[in-house]
């Protein structure tokens, strides 16, 4: 009894491990395309870069306490404040690290954002 189990779950092993093989590889298909989809969502929707700005910002970049508005800001004005709190031309508290994690380009797509709010 016991022996034929142990056939049983020896000739069942293959074919778990492939199956558990073939899930890792739909999963980590899943995981690179929608990291394309993100990656390209966040280059060209200043609404995903704008998202993690109102933690701070408040909803829509509406002001939160000693945290400035930025809804309404000319994209000008906005751009231009990141651009030189990423060059260090402007010093502030926290804004100079966050404003180095972003490309030219997404600063434009988020100043745009706020603009429209
Ligand atoms: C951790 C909180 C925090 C986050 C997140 C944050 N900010 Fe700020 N932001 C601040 C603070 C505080 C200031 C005031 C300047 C300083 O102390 O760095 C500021 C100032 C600014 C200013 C200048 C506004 C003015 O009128 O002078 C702009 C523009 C700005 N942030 C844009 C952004 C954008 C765009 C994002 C998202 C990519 C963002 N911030 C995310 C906290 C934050």
């Amino acid at each position: 009894m016991s022996q034929s189990r142990q056939a049983a779950t020896r000739r069942r092993l293959p074919v778990m491990a492939l199956a558990a093989a073939g899930l890792g590889l739909a999963l980590t298909a899943g995981t690179v395309s929608a990291e394309d989809g993100m990656q390209q969502m966040e280059l060209s929707h200043g609404s995903i870069i704008g998202a993690t700005c109102m933690g701070c910002h408040g909803f829509k970049g509406m002001g939160s306490g000693e945290i400035p508005r930025l809804a309404g800001l000319p994209e000008g004005v906005t751009a231009g404040k990141m651009t030189a709190y990423k060059s260090g031309s402007q010093e502030g508290t926290v804004m100079n690290r966050i404003a180095k994690g972003y490309t030219d380009e997404e600063i434009q797509a988020v100043a745009a954002f706020f603009a429209k709010q």
